[in-house]
């Protein structure tokens, strides 16, 4: 037997992350999200899937929201999780996402969350649910409080626990969430008796918060967001026309630091280009109009070639979902495993399929 030294090699990090199919993505979700998504997939292995189940909770709004933009006068619920579904798939993989790296896919292709869901709403308690900031907001909202979203956090928990990732790269938004998936990992693994789900740590995105075309910040919800893959005359609208600015007169010093085309010009320039615009903007050299150009410029050219995959990927839509099919097998052969030492921790049978 070999009883060399050499140290065994250490496991590579696992990834999980979780996006949900409610509407197009925004520069929001790209700086917020994405950008980091695919970083990763140089760091360790990584899940990553489309939150179908999870938007079933507020797709009446995302399908009312369409139906104003289609000029519908009937919400088609189901055609909305569809189509939000295909547009997530298509811009993560025009946005560098690697299927054969990455395991991509479809929460809904893997129906085993939804058993480790009830399994651990039983060891979770409701005073924990009750204290969940993102129910209360989406219920003030004016979401319908059904008791899927209520009992959200525990469906993110499953996600989570249920590939036994290690590391959760998430928006600040969801760090309460994290916090409760340990909490119930912490419970589930005390009443094991041993510990079935390592603990998982949230990693924050780096920019937290992108403005919107208001100032806000950039939400579906505020209605003042800017497509990542806008182009053409709607895209010049919004830039041109919709960022919001201060009413300083031409030829007056302008304010950087709080300007909203300064802010969105900076995710996408050097910071030798960002000193530039910040010494004209001061020396008041230049306006708002010039400066809304050059932001244009600047988002064109940097999802030209994201685009372009992105058009050739719709074009080919078996070629989508057999990299869904795919992604979904190798997530399911990673659950199963987690789910016959759970079922066998409750004092449960394996699954036996036949
Ligand atoms: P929306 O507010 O448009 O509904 P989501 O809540 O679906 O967006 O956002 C998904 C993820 O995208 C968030 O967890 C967060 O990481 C990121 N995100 C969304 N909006 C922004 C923003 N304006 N700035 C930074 N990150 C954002
Ligand atoms: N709740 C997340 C959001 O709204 C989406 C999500 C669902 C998720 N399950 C997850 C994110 C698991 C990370 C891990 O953005």
């Amino acid at each position: 037997m070999d009883t060399g030294t050499a140290p065994k090699p250490a496991r590579p990090k696992r990834f999980l992350s979780g996006v949900q199919p409610s509407g197009k993505l925004h520069l929001g979700n790209y700086f917020g999200a994405i950008k980091q998504h695919i970083e990763l997939q140089h760091e360790g292995d990584c899940f990553y899937f489309i939150a179908d189940y999870h938007a079933l909770t507020t797709v009446e709004d995302a399908a009312r929201r369409r139906a104003s933009e289609l000029n519908q006068k009937k919400p088609d619920r189901a055609a909305t999780l569809r189509e939000n579904t295909r547009d997530v798939a298509l811009d993560y993989l025009a946005l560098g996402l690697d299927p054969e790296k990455t395991v991509f896919y479809r929460q809904s292709d893997v129906p085993e969350v939804c058993e480790l869901a009830w399994i651990l709403s039983t060891v979770t308690n409701m005073g924990l649910l009750e204290r969940a900031v993102s129910y209360k907001e989406k219920v003030e909202k004016g979401i319908d409080a059904s008791v899927g979203l209520f009992t959200y956090p525990v469906l993110m928990a499953a996600d989570i626990l249920i590939v036994r990732s290690h590391v959760v790269p998430v928006g600040k938004d969801q760090v309460q969430h994290l916090e409760m998936t340990r909490d119930i990992a912490v419970k589930f693994n005390e009443a094991a008796g041993k510990p079935v789900f390592p603990l998982p740590t949230p990693r924050l995105d780096k920019e937290s918060k992108v403005p919107g075309t208001d100032g806000q910040k950039m939400s579906k919800s505020y209605g003042n967001t800017i497509e990542i893959f806008a182009e053409g005359k709607p895209l010049e609208k919004k830039i041109l026309k919709e960022i919001v600015t201060s009413s300083t007169p031409l030829g007056q010093p302008l304010d950087p630091d709080t300007c909203n085309v300064f802010a969105l010009y900076s995710l996408f320039a050097s910071d030798q280009e960002k000193a530039d615009l910040a010494a004209d903007y001061r020396s008041g050299k230049i306006g708002y109009g010039t400066s809304k150009k050059l932001l244009l410029e600047k988002i064109t050219a940097y999802f030209e070639a994201a685009r372009q995959k992105r058009k050739e990927l719709a074009a080919n839509p078996d070629y989508v979902e057999e990299v869904l099919r795919r992604g979904a097998q190798r997530a399911r052969a990673e659950v199963q495993q987690t789910m016959s030492l759970v079922r066998e921790a409750v004092g449960m049978k394996p699954q036996t399929v036949g």
